[in-house]
C-alpha cells in the first residue's frame, strides 16, 4: 500500500517548528502503530515534539489519533452516571483504593482502569494484588457487570485501549522524551477518553515525588488535559496537589492497603482523608451530586461495605490478613528539633529498592515491602527516635534503601515553623 506521507518530512516539519497538519498526525500515529514508521523515526519525532511543543489543535488531534488506534468503551447505558479519577502518580498515593468505593457508595459508577508501578511511584494494581485472591484482569463483560452490581471496579486496562499509546510510551521511556507536557497529556487523556467514562477528575501532582516538579508546569499539564477532555465532550476538572512529602504514612503495596482500610473505617492520616474527600466531592459533583458530604460515608461504613463487595467481586478476601515483610529495620532521628522536610522522591526510591517496585515490566514485586513513616513534617522529634521502619523480604536491600534516604529528612532547631498546609494547591476547570 502506498503511504500518504513520508515520515522524514513529518519529522523535519516538527524539527523546524511547524504545526503538524491533522492529516500528518492521523497518518504518523496510525503508521507507527502498523510498524510502517520505524522506532528510530518515531524517537526523532518524539524528541522534536518535546523540544518544539504542540499547539492545542495538534494535541487534540494527536489524542484522537491514539484513541482511534484501538477500541472505545461506552458506559452511557449503565443507568447511572460514570466518573473516573486519574492521578499523575506520586509516593504513597493510595487514594484510588478508598476513593473508588466511597464514590460508588453514593450510587455513581466508577470504572477505574489502572496500571502497575514502574520506577519510584507504586501501581494501584500492585497494591491490590497484595490482597489474597484478588484478580486484576477482567473481561469487558465482567467489568460492566461489576459496575452494575457493585458500582466500583478497579482493574487492568485491556490491551485494546489506545495501543498506539502503549507502544509510544515504551519508546518515550527509553529515549528521554517522557517529560513533554503535550505527550503526557495526550497519553493520559487518550486512555481515559477511550475508556468511556462520563466524567473525569484529575489529580495533578507537583513536587519532588511527582513528574512535575514546578507548580507552573503542573498548572500547564492540568490545563492541557482539562482542555483535551472538554474538546472530546468529557466533563473534566483537575486538582493540583502537593507531592513534596509522601501521602500518608506508608509507601509500599500491602502497607498502603492497610492504611486505606483505616481511611475506609473512618480514621487514617489527615492528608489522605483530606485528598480522598476533596476528590470524592469533585467526582460526585461531576455526577450531579452537589449536596452530599463524602466524609459521612467513611465514618458511616457505607464506603467500607462497597470496598468489601468490590474486592469479593474480583475473587479477593477482604477479611484475610495482609502479607507482611520478613525483615524490618529502623531509621532514627539524627538530632533534636522539628521535622521540617521529608522528601517524597527519596522515600519512593527507598520503597522501590526494598522491593515494593520493579525495574523491568515483568518483574514480581514484594507485597510486604516498603517504608512506614512515624513522623510527618511539623512533628517535634528527639535524637534517636524512630522516624521510619523499612520493610523487606530480602535484607540485603536495606543498605541501598538507606542510601536513598541519606538526605531525605530535614530537622530544624526547636521552635522552627515548617510549612504544613493543605495538600490542595489549586483547581483547574473547563473554560
Ligand atoms: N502516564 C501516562 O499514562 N502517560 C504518560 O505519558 C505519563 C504518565
Amino acid at each position: 500500500m502506498s503511504e500518504a506521507f513520508d515520515a522524514t518530512d513529518v519529522i523535519i516539519a516538527k524539527r523546524d517548528g511547524a504545526a503538524l497538519t491533522p492529516e500528518q498526525i492521523d497518518w504518523v500515529v496510525d503508521a507507527y502503530t502498523r510498524g510502517v514508521v520505524a522506532e528510530e523515526q518515531m524517537s526523532a519525532l518524539a524528541m522534536a515534539i518535546l523540544l518544539r511543543g504542540m499547539d492545542r489543535a495538534e494535541i487534540s488531534r494527536w489524542t484522537a489519533a491514539m484513541i482511534a488506534s484501538g477500541e472505545r468503551m461506552d458506559f452511557s447505558d449503565l443507568g447511572r452516571p460514570s466518573v473516573d479519577k486519574h492521578s499523575t502518580g506520586g509516593v504513597g498515593d493510595k487514594i484510588t483504593l478508598p476513593l473508588a468505593p466511597l464514590v460508588a457508595s453514593f450510587g455513581l459508577a466508577v470504572p477505574q482502569l489502572s496500571g502497575r508501578g514502574l520506577g519510584h511511584t507504586g501501581g494501584t494494581l500492585d497494591k491490590l494484588e497484595s490482597i489474597p485472591g484478588w484478580r486484576a484482569a477482567l473481561s469487558n463483560a465482567e467489568m460492566r457487570e461489576q459496575l452494575q452490581t457493585v458500582g466500583a471496579v478497579i482493574c487492568q486496562a485491556g490491551s485494546g485501549l489506545a495501543p498506539a499509546d502503549r507502544k509510544l510510551y515504551a519508546l518515550r521511556d527509553v529515549t528521554g522524551t517522557v517529560e513533554s507536557i503535550p505527550m503526557i497529556a495526550a497519553s493520559i487523556m487518550s486512555k481515559k477518553i477511550a475508556e468511556g467514562t462520563g466524567a473525569l477528575v484529575l489529580d495533578v501532582k507537583v513536587g519532588s515525588g511527582a513528574f512535575m516538579k514546578e507548580i507552573d508546569d503542573a498548572r500547564e499539564l492540568a490545563r492541557t488535559m482539562v482542555d483535551l477532555g472538554s474538546d472530546a465532550g468529557l466533563r473534566t476538572t483537575a486538582l493540583i496537589t502537593d507531592m513534596s512529602t509522601p501521602l500518608g504514612l506508608t509507601a509500599g503495596n500491602a502497607l498502603e492497603v492497610a492504611e486505606s482500610l483505616e481511611v475506609l473505617a473512618g480514621g487514617g492520616p489527615p492528608d489522605v482523608v483530606e485528598l480522598t474527600v476533596a476528590l470524592a466531592a469533585e467526582m460526585l459533583a461531576a455526577g450531579g451530586l452537589t449536596d452530599v458530604d463524602p466524609a459521612e460515608h467513611l465514618t458511616g461504613g457505607q464506603a467500607m461495605d462497597t470496598w468489601k463487595a468490590m474486592i469479593r467481586a474480583q475473587d479477593g478476601d477482604p477479611d484475610a490478613p495482609l502479607p507482611t515483610a520478613r525483615h524490618t529495620d529502623e531509621v532514627l532521628a539524627p538530632a533534636d528539633g522539628v521535622l521540617v522536610g521529608l522528601d517524597a522522591y527519596a522515600v519512593g526510591l527507598a520503597a522501590w529498592r526494598l522491593g515494593a517496585g520493579r525495574t523491568r515490566r515483568d518483574e514480581p514485586v514484594q507485597a510486604g515491602a516498603g517504608v512506614q513513616l512515624h513522623a510527618k513534617p511539623g512533628a517535634p522529634v528527639r535524637a534517636g527516635q524512630v522516624l521510619m521502619t523499612l520493610h523487606t523480604d530480602t535484607p540485603d536491600r536495606f543498605e541501598r534503601a538507606r542510601e536513598a534516604l541519606a538526605d531525605a529528612v530535614t530537622i530544624a532547631p526547636e521552635g522552627a515553623r515548617p510549612a504544613t498546609g493543605s495538600v490542595l494547591l489549586d483547581r483547574v476547570e473547563a473554560r
